[in-house]
C-alpha cells in the first residue's frame, strides 16, 4: 500500500487527500493535481461547513510548499491560521505524516496583514495606481473607471457625503486620473489627488468645472484629506505599500503565504474598496512580468459570492476579478475561489474556471446552476450523477472535475490539514504575528526615517534655493531702483545749463558747472597743444572722433611722458600693425582723460557726470578754435569759457 502511496505521488503534486472508491469509501490512494491544473482556475462549493475553506487551505499550504506563493483574501478570519502549525500526533493520527509538517514550517512562512490596523503586519494601498501602458486599452478604461468608483463609494462613506454626490464626484475623479494617466503622470495618493482637485485648471492640465463645481471640489477634497488622517490613514500611508514583487518573493528561502485579514476593515465598502485595489495592483504587476509556464501565484478568495455578485450589482472587485479570470493565466496566476452558494456569483467567472470541487449541497437553486457550470467540465451525464450525489456528500469530501484530468471526475476526501483549523480575531493574529510585526515596524520605522531624513534635506534644499532666488531678486529690484534713480536724475540735469554749478565736490571748489569741467578738461590739453601736436592734432582727432593710437612710445619718449603724466593717455598693448607682436602704444581717449579730470576735481556723483554732452562741446570748441587762440589762452591760463 505504502509503495503505491509513493508512486502516486509526482514532483510537483499538491497532495489534496485520498481518493474515494465507487462507494464513497476512503481508500489508501493519495489524490494529487499537478500544479498546472489550477492555471484554468478553480472553483470550491459547497454549504456552510462543508469543508470548503478546509480544502481551501489545503491547496495553499501544498502549493506554497511547492515554491508558489499564496495571496489569500481572508473575510472570516479562518485562513489566517495557516500560520499556526497543526500536533504532530494528531496529524499522524488523522493520515498525514508529521514529516509533512515539518516540510511545511521549513519551507513556508506565513504573513498576515491587517489592514487599516496595525495588530498584524500593515499594509497600505495606493488607490490611484494604475497599469502603465501594457494593458489594454479597453481594459484600463474599465481600471479607471473600476478605481474611480469604488473610490468615491468608500468617500461616501466613510465622509458621510450623500449619494446624490456619487454620480459628480465619480465625473471629475475618473476625468482627473484619466487625463493624469494618460500623461503618464502619478498620483502619490489621496493627499495628492485632493490637491489636484482643487488646484486650478492651468496647472493642474484639466477643467474639471464642468463636472463639479470648485466648491463642491473643495468639499469633496476635504472627504479625501480626511482619507488620510485617523485610522484610515494606515491604509493609505506611502510607507509600507503592497508591493506584489515583495509579496512573492522567498523569505531567507521559504514560500511567503499572504494572508489578508478582512475582518479589519469596518465596513462592507471597505472591504470591496480593498480588495479591488488590491487585485489592480495585482493585475498592474502581472503584466508586467509577461507569459509564463510556471505558477507565480495563487489568489484565493475565501466567501467570495459578495465581491463577485450575479446580476446588476457590480461592486469594485467584481470587474477586476473577471478580468484576472480572463487574463491572469498567461501570466501563471492562478485562482481559487469558494461559495456556499454558486447561484449567488456571476455566471461569467465560471466560463473561465476549468476544475471544480463540490462538497455537500442541498439547495435545489443551487444544484441547478452546479449542473450548469459542471456540464462542459465533467460532460452532461457525470454532472447530471456528480448532482444527485451532493445532498449526501460527506464533511470535507468532494467531487472532483476538470476538463484537464483523467479522469475527469473523482471522489476525495480532503486530508487533514497541516495547520489549526480556526477562526481568529484581530488579537489572535496580534498575539500569534507579534515577532514579526515588531520586524516590520522597526523596517517601516527606519524606512520612515530615510524618508523624513531625505524629505528634510529636499526641504533645505529647497528653502535654500528660495533664499538664493529672493537675494537675487532683492539685487536686481535694487539695481533696477538705482538706474531708476539715476535715469531720473540723469533727465533732470539734462536741462541744466552750462553754468550751472550741480556737481558737488569733495574739495573746497564746493559744486562746479559742465563748464568748469570743460575747462579743466581744456587745460589738460594744454600739454597736447603747447607741444608737439598742437592744435591740428587736436582737431584730426576731433574729425575722427577718437583718438588714435599713437604709434611707439619710445618715439616720443618726452611727449609720451608728459600726456601719461597728466592724465591725458594710457599705456595700451596692441598688435603692431607690420609684425602683429603685442606692442605698447599711447591711446587718446576721451572718456579715459574726462575721468581723470573728474576725479581730479573730487566730483562725488561722477556717474550723473554726462560725458556725450561734454564731447560735443569739446568738439565744438577745437572746431572753433585758431591756433593762436587756443596756445594764447592755455599759455597765458586764461579760461575759455568766463564763468
Ligand atoms: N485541521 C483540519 N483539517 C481538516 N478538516 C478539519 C480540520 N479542522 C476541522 N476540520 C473539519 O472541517 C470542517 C469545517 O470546514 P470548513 O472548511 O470550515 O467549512 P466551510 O465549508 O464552511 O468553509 C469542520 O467541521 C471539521 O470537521
Ligand atoms: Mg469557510
Amino acid at each position: 500500500m505504502r509503495f503505491k502511496m509513493v508512486l502516486s505521488m509526482t514532483k510537483d503534486g499538491l497532495w489534496l487527500g485520498y481518493k474515494l472508491d465507487s462507494q464513497g469509501n476512503k481508500t489508501d490512494e493519495r489524490f494529487e493535481i499537478s500544479t498546472d491544473l489550477l492555471r484554468r482556475h478553480g472553483g470550491i462549493f459547497g454549504s456552510t461547513g462543508s469543508g470548503k475553506t478546509v480544502l481551501g487551505k489545503v491547496i495553499l499550504e501544498e502549493a506554497a510548499m511547492q515554491g508558489i506563493p499564496v495571496l489569500a483574501f481572508d473575510p472570516q478570519g479562518d485562513i489566517a491560521s495557516l500560520m499556526l502549525p497543526g500536533d504532530p500526533k494528531v496529524l499522524e493520527s488523522k493520515g498525514v505524516p508529521s514529516s509533512r509538517l515539518k516540510q511545511y514550517l521549513d519551507k513556508v512562512i506565513v504573513r498576515v496583514y491587517t489592514p487599516a490596523s496595525s495588530k498584524g503586519l500593515s499594509v497600505s494601498i495606493n488607490p490611484l495606481s494604475l497599469p502603465d501602458e501594457k494593458a489594454d486599452p479597453d481594459d484600463m478604461i474599465r481600471l479607471l473607471d473600476n478605481s474611480a468608483r469604488t473610490l468615491v463609494k468608500v468617500l461616501l462613506k466613510v465622509a458621510g457625503l450623500t449619494s446624490t454626490w456619487e454620480s459628480k464626484s465619480f465625473a471629475a475623479v475618473y476625468e482627473l486620473i484619466r487625463v493624469k494617466w494618460q500623461n503618464k503622470v502619478k498620483i502619490k495618493g489621496l493627499g495628492e489627488l485632493a490637491d489636484m482637485l482643487v488646484a486650478d485648471k492651468e496647472s493642474v492640465g484639466v477643467d474639471l468645472e464642468p463636472f463639479m463645481k470648485v466648491s463642491e471640489r473643495q468639499k469633496l477634497a476635504a472627504a479625501l484629506r480626511s482619507l488620510t488622517v485617523g485610522s484610515s490613514q494606515l491604509l493609505f500611508r506611502e510607507e509600507g505599500q503592497l508591493d506584489f514583487d515583495e509579496l512573492t518573493k522567498p523569505v531567507n528561502g521559504k514560500t511567503p503565504i499572504n494572508v489578508l485579514f478582512l475582518k479589519t476593515l469596518r465596513s462592507e465598502e471597505e472591504k470591496h474598496f480593498f480588495i479591488s485595489i488590491v487585485l489592480n495592483q495585482l493585475y498592474s504587476w502581472m503584466l508586467k512580468q509577461g507569459y509564463t509556464e510556471r505558477p507565480k501565484l495563487v489568489i484565493y478568495q475565501d466567501e467570495a459570492a459578495p465581491f463577485i455578485p450575479a446580476g446588476m450589482r457590480a461592486p469594485g472587485p467584481k470587474e477586476i476579478y473577471l478580468l484576472l479570470f480572463r487574463q491572469a493565466r498567461k501570466y501563471g496566476i492562478e485562482c481559487v475561489i469558494s461559495t456556499q452558494s454558486p447561484k449567488d456569483i456571476d455566471y461569467k467567472a465560471f466560463e473561465q474556471f476549468n476544475t471544480i470541487a463540490t462538497g455537500r449541497i442541498s439547495s435545489e437553486q443551487s444544484l441547478k446552476v452546479l449542473e450548469r457550470i459542471l456540464e462542459p467540465i465533467a460532460g452532461e451525464r457525470e454532472s447530471e450523477s456528480i448532482i444527485k450525489a451532493l445532498p449526501g456528500q460527506e464533511v470535507a469530501s468532494f467531487i472532483f472535475s476538470s476538463a484537464d484530468m483523467a479522469p475527469k471526475v473523482s471522489q476525495m476526501a480532503v486530508r487533514w490539514l497541516l495547520t489549526n483549523h480556526v477562526t481568529l480575531t484581530e488579537q489572535d493574529v496580534q498575539k500569534h504575528m507579534a515577532a514579526m510585526v515588531k520586524e516590520q515596524q522597526r523596517l517601516l520605522e527606519e524606512l520612515e526615517k530615510a524618508r523624513s531624513a531625505e524629505e528634510r534635506r529636499k526641504e533645505a534644499e529647497r528653502k535654500a534655493r528660495e533664499e538664493e532666488k529672493a537675494r537675487e531678486e532683492e539685487r536686481k529690484r535694487q539695481e533696477k531702483e538705482r538706474a531708476r534713480v539715476l535715469d531720473e536724475k540723469r533727465a533732470k540735469l539734462k536741462s541744466v545749463k552750462e553754468t550751472d554749478k550741480i556737481f558737488a565736490t569733495r574739495g573746497k571748489l564746493g559744486a562746479v558747472s559742465y563748464d568748469d569741467i570743460m575747462n579743466a578738461f581744456i587745460a589738460r590739453i594744454e600739454a597736447v597743444a603747447r607741444t608737439t601736436f598742437g592744435l591740428p592734432f587736436l582737431k584730426e582727432l576731433v574729425k575722427a572722433k577718437n583718438f588714435e593710437y599713437e604709434r611707439a612710445m619710445s618715439t616720443y619718449l618726452k611727449e609720451t611722458k608728459t600726456a601719461i603724466s597728466q592724465g591725458l593717455a594710457k599705456k595700451v598693448v596692441a598688435p603692431n600693425e607690420k609684425t602683429g607682436k603685442p606692442t605698447e602704444y599711447l591711446s587718446y581717449e576721451f572718456d579715459y582723460i574726462l575721468q581723470e579730470v573728474v576725479k581730479s576735481a573730487g566730483i562725488l556723483e561722477p556717474e550723473y557726470v554726462d560725458g556725450g554732452r561734454l564731447k560735443k562741446r569739446f568738439e565744438e570748441i577745437v572746431e572753433k578754435a585758431t591756433i593762436s587762440h587756443l596756445l594764447d589762452r592755455v599759455i597765458l591760463g586764461k579760461p575759455f569759457l568766463q564763468f
